[in-house]
């Protein structure tokens, strides 16, 4: 997603900045979902709106996209089970602690097709290996596509990286639950496929010796 420059977004996240991880205080101590790339916001809205006992981390790499989502965030009432980072998913472990995220929501990350650029993609094992410590045991991430090459790509990191596949659909139709991103209501009015893939991670439980 393309974000033109926005000349008003550093003011705009200054004088929002109570919805910044870095100053909401948060304790980690409800269950956490996170969503990576969030462009505009549409999708992470409705789940904080739906999953009102579950905390919610946003994170966009674009600054200009991501005033855009602080921007429709802002205009919600009462909308205070959700915190955003501006930052790359490689800086995760700077701002998120280890076991801590029930889930991880990838919804229709870039594919950077081309093969030399595989290493950027969200499902290429480098950021997987990533994700697995901010996991909690069994903890899951859910990622959905239109581009099938993602979605095969990221089968083999997955299977790389240990996880294991807990469901999978070729076309996708939205369920009780899930929520449509901007990009997914841009495919879906061109008739393509979606496909989703949710998977697990389990942790080994390490037993204290005598
Ligand atoms: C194709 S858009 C999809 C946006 C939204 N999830 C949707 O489904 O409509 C991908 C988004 O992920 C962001 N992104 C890409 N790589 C990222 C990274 N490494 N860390 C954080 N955000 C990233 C991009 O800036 C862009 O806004």
């Amino acid at each position: 997603m393309r974000g033109r420059n926005k000349p008003w977004a550093d003011a705009f996240i200054l004088e929002h900045a109570n919805y910044l991880l870095e100053n909401k205080n948060y304790k980690f101590d409800k269950p956490t979902y996170l969503e990576i790339g969030i462009g505009k916001g549409d999708f992470i809205i409705q789940s904080c709106k739906y999953y009102q006992d579950v905390f919610h981390i946003g994170i966009e790499v674009n600054k200009s996209i991501f005033a855009l989502a602080l921007k429709k965030i802002v205009e919600v009432d009462n909308l205070d089970n959700i915190a955003l980072l501006n930052i790359d998913a490689t800086n995760i472990l700077d701002y998120i602690p280890l076991n801590s995220i029930d889930k991880i929501f990838l919804n229709f990350s870039d594919p950077w097709p081309k093969k030399r650029h595989a290493k950027r993609r969200l499902v290429s094992s480098r950021y997987l290996k990533i994700f697995k410590q901010i996991l909690k045991s069994s903890g899951q991430i859910v990622l959905k596509t239109d581009n099938k090459n993602l979605m095969e790509y990221a089968k083999e990191c997955f299977d790389e990286e240990n996880f294991i596949c807990v469901d999978y659909f070729d076309d996708y139709q939205t369920v009780e639950g899930d929520f449509v991103s901007e990009y997914e209501t841009r495919f879906r009015s061109l008739n393509q496929p979606i496909y989703r893939i949710i998977v697990k991670f389990e942790k080994e439980v390490k037993h204290e010796s005598n």
